[in-house]
Protein backbone atom coordinates (compact mmCIF):
# COMPACT_ATOMS: atom_id res chain seq x y z
CA UNK A 1 0.00 0.00 0.00
CA UNK A 2 1.59 3.06 -0.76
CA UNK A 3 1.85 6.33 1.35
CA UNK A 4 -0.82 8.34 -0.24
CA UNK A 5 -3.65 5.54 0.46
CA UNK A 6 -2.25 5.03 3.79
CA UNK A 7 -2.83 8.43 4.79
CA UNK A 8 -6.44 8.64 4.43
CA UNK A 9 -7.04 5.74 6.02
CA UNK A 10 -5.12 6.09 9.26
CA UNK A 11 -7.02 8.99 9.58
CA UNK A 12 -9.92 7.67 9.20
CA UNK A 13 -9.07 4.99 11.67
CA UNK A 14 -7.98 7.60 14.18
CA UNK A 15 -11.17 9.57 13.48
CA UNK A 16 -13.57 6.78 14.02
CA UNK A 17 -11.65 5.67 17.38
CA UNK A 18 -11.97 9.48 18.27
CA UNK A 19 -15.61 9.44 17.66
CA UNK A 20 -16.31 6.49 19.51
CA UNK A 21 -15.07 8.08 22.55
CA UNK A 22 -16.45 11.78 22.01
CA UNK A 23 -18.90 12.29 24.46
CA UNK A 24 -22.41 11.48 22.63
CA UNK A 25 -24.45 15.20 22.65
CA UNK A 26 -27.53 13.60 23.43
CA UNK A 27 -27.91 13.09 27.40
CA UNK A 28 -31.26 12.87 28.84
CA UNK A 29 -33.75 15.29 28.20
CA UNK A 30 -37.57 15.26 29.26
CA UNK A 31 -39.91 12.33 27.49
CA UNK A 32 -37.07 9.81 27.82
CA UNK A 33 -37.51 6.61 29.14
CA UNK A 34 -34.71 4.62 30.92
CA UNK A 35 -34.11 1.24 31.26
CA UNK A 36 -31.69 -0.68 33.73
CA UNK A 37 -31.20 -3.94 34.40
CA UNK A 38 -28.49 -5.89 36.86
CA UNK A 39 -27.43 -7.35 39.74
CA UNK A 40 -29.31 -6.13 43.24
CA UNK A 41 -27.82 -7.13 46.33
CA UNK A 42 -30.35 -6.45 49.72
CA UNK A 43 -28.61 -5.88 52.84
CA UNK A 44 -30.67 -5.84 55.87
CA UNK A 45 -29.87 -3.33 59.03
CA UNK A 46 -32.78 -4.15 61.09
CA UNK A 47 -33.24 -6.38 63.68
CA UNK A 48 -36.91 -8.01 65.37
CA UNK A 49 -38.51 -6.89 68.63
CA UNK A 50 -37.52 -9.14 71.37
CA UNK A 51 -39.75 -12.10 70.85
CA UNK A 52 -41.88 -12.39 73.74
CA UNK A 53 -43.20 -15.97 74.61
CA UNK A 54 -40.30 -17.53 73.26
CA UNK A 55 -37.66 -15.81 75.96
CA UNK A 56 -35.61 -13.17 77.45
CA UNK A 57 -33.33 -11.49 74.37
CA UNK A 58 -35.01 -13.94 71.65
CA UNK A 59 -35.05 -12.11 68.16
CA UNK A 60 -34.54 -12.76 64.61
CA UNK A 61 -33.03 -11.02 61.33
CA UNK A 62 -33.33 -11.14 57.98
CA UNK A 63 -29.83 -12.52 56.22
CA UNK A 64 -28.40 -10.63 52.93
CA UNK A 65 -29.67 -11.80 49.27
CA UNK A 66 -28.87 -11.25 45.74
CA UNK A 67 -31.14 -10.90 42.45
CA UNK A 68 -31.88 -9.59 39.52
CA UNK A 69 -33.53 -6.00 39.23
CA UNK A 70 -34.85 -3.68 36.86
CA UNK A 71 -35.14 0.10 37.33
CA UNK A 72 -37.24 2.46 35.01
CA UNK A 73 -36.96 6.26 35.01
CA UNK A 74 -39.77 8.33 33.20
CA UNK A 75 -38.26 11.97 32.53
CA UNK A 76 -40.87 14.25 33.44
CA UNK A 77 -38.75 17.05 33.01
CA UNK A 78 -35.55 17.64 31.32
CA UNK A 79 -34.37 17.29 35.58
CA UNK A 80 -37.15 15.36 37.32
CA UNK A 81 -37.95 11.77 36.94
CA UNK A 82 -39.91 9.01 38.66
CA UNK A 83 -38.34 6.28 39.06
CA UNK A 84 -39.59 2.50 39.22
CA UNK A 85 -37.90 -0.43 40.95
CA UNK A 86 -38.55 -3.87 40.00
CA UNK A 87 -37.10 -6.98 41.03
CA UNK A 88 -37.44 -10.94 40.69
CA UNK A 89 -38.44 -12.08 44.34
CA UNK A 90 -35.79 -11.76 46.78
CA UNK A 91 -35.04 -14.72 48.95
CA UNK A 92 -33.71 -14.18 53.14
CA UNK A 93 -32.40 -16.58 55.15
CA UNK A 94 -34.27 -15.31 59.08
CA UNK A 95 -31.56 -15.94 61.26
CA UNK A 96 -32.40 -16.36 65.17
CA UNK A 97 -30.53 -13.59 66.90
CA UNK A 98 -29.69 -12.92 70.66
CA UNK A 99 -30.55 -15.30 73.24
CA UNK A 100 -31.50 -17.53 70.14
CA UNK A 101 -28.61 -17.35 68.16
CA UNK A 102 -27.52 -21.27 68.69
CA UNK A 103 -30.84 -21.86 66.67
CA UNK A 104 -29.85 -20.32 63.58
CA UNK A 105 -31.44 -20.15 60.48
CA UNK A 106 -35.38 -20.65 61.69
CA UNK A 107 -37.11 -19.30 58.45
CA UNK A 108 -36.68 -18.50 54.65
CA UNK A 109 -38.75 -15.72 52.97
CA UNK A 110 -39.33 -14.41 49.65
CA UNK A 111 -40.25 -10.74 49.15
CA UNK A 112 -40.68 -8.13 46.34
CA UNK A 113 -39.81 -4.85 47.42
CA UNK A 114 -41.23 -2.28 44.25
CA UNK A 115 -40.20 1.52 44.76
CA UNK A 116 -41.65 4.58 43.46
CA UNK A 117 -39.79 7.57 43.36
CA UNK A 118 -39.29 11.46 42.52
CA UNK A 119 -35.65 11.90 41.36
CA UNK A 120 -33.70 14.82 40.30
CA UNK A 121 -31.34 14.64 38.01
CA UNK A 122 -28.61 17.39 38.33
CA UNK A 123 -26.44 16.87 34.69
CA UNK A 124 -29.23 15.53 32.40
CA UNK A 125 -27.33 16.85 29.06
CA UNK A 126 -24.10 15.38 30.31
CA UNK A 127 -22.32 11.58 30.20
CA UNK A 128 -21.94 11.51 33.72
CA UNK A 129 -25.70 11.88 35.23
CA UNK A 130 -25.60 12.15 38.83
CA UNK A 131 -29.39 12.05 40.81
CA UNK A 132 -31.16 11.25 43.99
CA UNK A 133 -34.78 10.47 44.88
CA UNK A 134 -37.02 10.16 47.31
CA UNK A 135 -40.12 8.24 47.73
CA UNK A 136 -42.83 4.73 49.04
CA UNK A 137 -41.62 1.60 48.91
CA UNK A 138 -44.35 -0.92 48.93
CA UNK A 139 -43.22 -4.65 50.16
CA UNK A 140 -44.58 -7.94 49.85
CA UNK A 141 -43.71 -10.84 52.03
CA UNK A 142 -44.09 -14.38 50.54
CA UNK A 143 -43.42 -18.11 50.56
CA UNK A 144 -42.66 -17.47 54.53
CA UNK A 145 -40.92 -21.35 55.62
CA UNK A 146 -40.12 -22.38 58.40
CA UNK A 147 -37.23 -24.87 59.33
CA UNK A 148 -34.92 -25.89 61.80
CA UNK A 149 -36.37 -25.61 65.51
CA UNK A 150 -39.83 -23.71 64.34
CA UNK A 151 -40.22 -26.25 61.70
CA UNK A 152 -43.62 -27.38 63.21
CA UNK A 153 -44.59 -23.50 63.25
CA UNK A 154 -46.51 -21.12 60.55
CA UNK A 155 -44.79 -18.05 60.03
CA UNK A 156 -46.51 -14.87 58.08
CA UNK A 157 -45.19 -11.21 57.73
CA UNK A 158 -47.60 -8.91 57.02
CA UNK A 159 -46.84 -6.13 53.72
CA UNK A 160 -44.65 -2.70 54.24
CA UNK A 161 -45.45 0.41 53.57
CA UNK A 162 -41.96 2.63 54.34
CA UNK A 163 -40.14 5.79 52.79
CA UNK A 164 -37.45 5.12 50.46
CA UNK A 165 -34.54 7.03 49.74
CA UNK A 166 -32.27 7.04 46.41
CA UNK A 167 -28.83 7.65 44.55
CA UNK A 168 -27.79 6.68 41.59
CA UNK A 169 -25.25 7.79 38.46
CA UNK A 170 -25.69 6.78 34.95
CA UNK A 171 -22.54 6.74 32.67
CA UNK A 172 -22.32 6.86 28.61
CA UNK A 173 -21.15 3.56 27.43
CA UNK A 174 -22.13 5.32 24.15
CA UNK A 175 -25.30 6.52 22.40
CA UNK A 176 -27.48 3.75 23.29
CA UNK A 177 -25.89 2.34 26.64
CA UNK A 178 -24.96 3.47 29.85
CA UNK A 179 -23.53 1.90 32.87
CA UNK A 180 -25.56 2.21 36.14
CA UNK A 181 -25.03 2.47 39.51
CA UNK A 182 -27.38 2.48 42.20
CA UNK A 183 -28.47 2.38 45.65
CA UNK A 184 -31.78 2.67 48.00
CA UNK A 185 -32.44 2.52 51.94
CA UNK A 186 -35.73 0.74 52.26
CA UNK A 187 -37.96 1.76 55.71
CA UNK A 188 -39.69 -2.08 55.59
CA UNK A 189 -41.07 -2.93 58.43
CA UNK A 190 -43.38 -6.05 59.19
CA UNK A 191 -45.21 -7.47 62.14
CA UNK A 192 -44.82 -11.07 61.74
CA UNK A 193 -47.10 -13.86 63.21
CA UNK A 194 -45.62 -17.33 64.78
CA UNK A 195 -47.93 -19.57 65.30
CA UNK A 196 -47.74 -23.68 66.22
CA UNK A 197 -47.38 -26.12 68.82
CA UNK A 198 -45.30 -24.44 71.12
CA UNK A 199 -45.39 -20.89 70.27
CA UNK A 200 -48.22 -18.22 69.58
CA UNK A 201 -46.83 -14.87 69.18
CA UNK A 202 -46.42 -11.79 67.51
CA UNK A 203 -43.33 -9.36 66.85
CA UNK A 204 -42.25 -6.59 64.67
CA UNK A 205 -39.26 -7.14 62.40
CA UNK A 206 -37.29 -4.28 61.19
CA UNK A 207 -35.52 -5.30 58.06
CA UNK A 208 -34.57 -1.71 56.50
CA UNK A 209 -32.55 -2.41 54.09
CA UNK A 210 -29.73 -0.81 51.66
CA UNK A 211 -30.19 -1.97 48.02
CA UNK A 212 -27.31 -2.15 45.63
CA UNK A 213 -27.84 -2.18 42.16
CA UNK A 214 -25.12 -2.65 39.12
CA UNK A 215 -26.06 -2.81 35.75
CA UNK A 216 -26.60 -1.73 32.31
CA UNK A 217 -29.43 0.50 30.75
CA UNK A 218 -30.46 2.08 27.70
CA UNK A 219 -32.94 4.96 26.59
CA UNK A 220 -36.09 4.91 24.21
NI1 LIG B 1 -37.72 0.78 59.99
Amino acid sequence: MDIQLKTPLLTLALLTTLGASAPSLAGVQQGDILVRAGVAYVSPQGDSDEITGIGAGAKVEADDATSLGITFTYMATDNIGIGVLAAWPFEHDIDAEGSIAALGTVAEIEHLPPTVTLQWHFTPSSNVRPYVGAGINYTTFFSEDTKGALASHDLSLDDSWGLALEAGVDIDINSDWFLSGQVWYLDIDTDASLRGPVFNTNFDVEIDPWVMMLGVGTKF
